[in-house]
Order: structure tokens, then C-alpha cells, then sequence
């Protein structure tokens, strides 16, 4: 699984998703990002050229640090300072309410104990703060979820844990998150993995 897994798979997602249609969905799930931001599932930085003019200083986890070499030509474009502070979205190294937004794309399918990373990224926001989520999850068309349960197990074991059956609203609001914005659409390619969550939620509190 090594070599596959660390260096193949980080490849192969780096090139599916560089693809013009989730640029576009990129520079629509970081509008609005300023200030100190968290992103989890850093991946290849394929986020880094939309981060806007507001964002100062990005803090990035990922387990997969082949990821942060084939960002190597995007983190030297980048203005804005980006610190790698741990490898695990359940688990981060900030104190409580320290960013003011925090941004997941393509990576929420992917976290074990999902909640918990959720929880935890509640509490590194500030009251008030912002998490914008572009995500692939659940369908609510029967004939798309049958397919989605049924070939679950198969993708997490190719994707690296990759879950096609993650219902992300339900999730974010089991988390305690209030899902302010929120649009629903299939992307183009397979319905099974192409349905997609796009939004901002909010944790509570004065900002
Ligand atoms: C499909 S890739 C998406 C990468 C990137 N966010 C993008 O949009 O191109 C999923 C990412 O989630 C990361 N990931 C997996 N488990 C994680 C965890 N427990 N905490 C944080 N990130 C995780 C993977 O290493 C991978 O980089």
C-alpha cells in the first residue's frame, strides 16, 4: 500500500481534481475566506491560488506530506504565508477560537470519526467564524445512493478511505454547526461520486 498510497494516490488526486470544473467550484467555495484560515486536507494546495486578497496567513493539515511537494510550485506563488501544523483534521495543533474561517474541499469524505474532526474545527474557529465546505457526499436520489452503498467499501479501500456515503449537512449540523449557505448539484462524470455539497457554515456567536 506504501507507495501507492503515499505517492501514487496524491498524484492521481492532484490531477482529477485540477480539472476547470472544480476550479471554478474552488474559486466559488473560497469566496468570502479572510483573515487566518484553516485548511483542512491541504492535499496539493490546489486551493491556493483562490484564497482572496483578505486571507493574511493559512495553517494547513494533511496526513499525505507527498502532497506538500507537489505543492511545491503553488506555495512559492502564494503571497500569504501557509505553516503545515499536523497531519490530522481531528487533532489540531491551534488553540481554542484562534482562525476566523476554515476551509475543507474533497476531504470530509475521507476523515475517520468525522464528527470529531468537526468538533475540532468548532473549536480552533473564533465565535462567529466560517467554514466553507466543498465536498462530494450522499445523493438523495434512491437509485444513486443504492450505488453508492454498494460500492463504498471498494472505494474506501482505492481512495484512501474515501467515503462515497457522507450525508456532509446532516454531519455539519450533528457537529453543532449552523448551515448558513448551502447549494446541491451533480457535477459532471459518474452521479456516484459527483454530487456535491458547496456552502458555508458558521459556528455560533458574535463575530
Ligand atoms: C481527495 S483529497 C483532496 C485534497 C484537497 N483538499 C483538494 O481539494 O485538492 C483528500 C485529502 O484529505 C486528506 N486527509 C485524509 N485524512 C485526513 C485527516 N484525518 N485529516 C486531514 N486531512 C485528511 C488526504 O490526505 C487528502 O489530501
Amino acid at each position: 500500500m506504501g507507495l501507492y498510497r503515499d505517492c501514487l494516490l496524491p498524484w492521481a488526486i492532484d490531477r482529477a481534481l485540477d480539472r476547470a470544473e472544480c476550479r471554478e467550484l474552488r474559486q466559488r467555495a473560497t469566496r468570502g475566506l479572510h483573515g487566518t484560515v484553516l485548511e483542512v486536507g491541504f492535499g496539493s494546495g490546489l486551493n491556493l491560488p483562490h484564497y482572496p486578497g483578505e486571507v493574511r496567513r493559512i495553517f494547513a493539515v494533511d496526513p499525505a506530506t507527498f502532497g506538500r511537494r507537489l505543492a511545491a510550485r503553488r506555495l512559492a506563488a502564494c503571497s500569504k504565508p501557509v505553516e503545515f501544523i499536523g497531519l490530522d483534521g481531528n487533532s489540531i495543533a491551534l488553540a481554542a477560537d484562534t482562525v476566523q474561517c476554515a476551509l475543507s474541499t474533497w476531504t470530509l469524505c475521507t476523515i475517520p470519526g468525522l464528527v470529531g474532526a468537526l468538533h475540532e474545527i468548532m473549536r480552533v474557529l473564533k465565535p462567529g467564524g466560517s467554514f466553507h465546505f466543498l465536498e462530494h457526499g450522499l445523493s438523495p436520489d434512491d437509485g444513486v445512493a443504492r450505488w453508492q452503498r454498494r460500492l463504498d467499501p471498494l472505494q474506501k479501500r482505492l481512495v484512501g478511505g474515501c467515503r462515497l456515503t457522507v450525508p456532509i449537512d446532516d454531519r455539519l449540523a450533528e457537529a453543532g454547526f449552523a448551515v448558513e449557505r448551502l447549494e446541491t448539484f451533480y457535477m459532471k462524470g459518474p452521479r456516484i461520486n459527483s454530487y456535491i455539497y458547496l456552502g458555508v457554515a458558521r459556528k455560533a456567536g458574535l463575530i
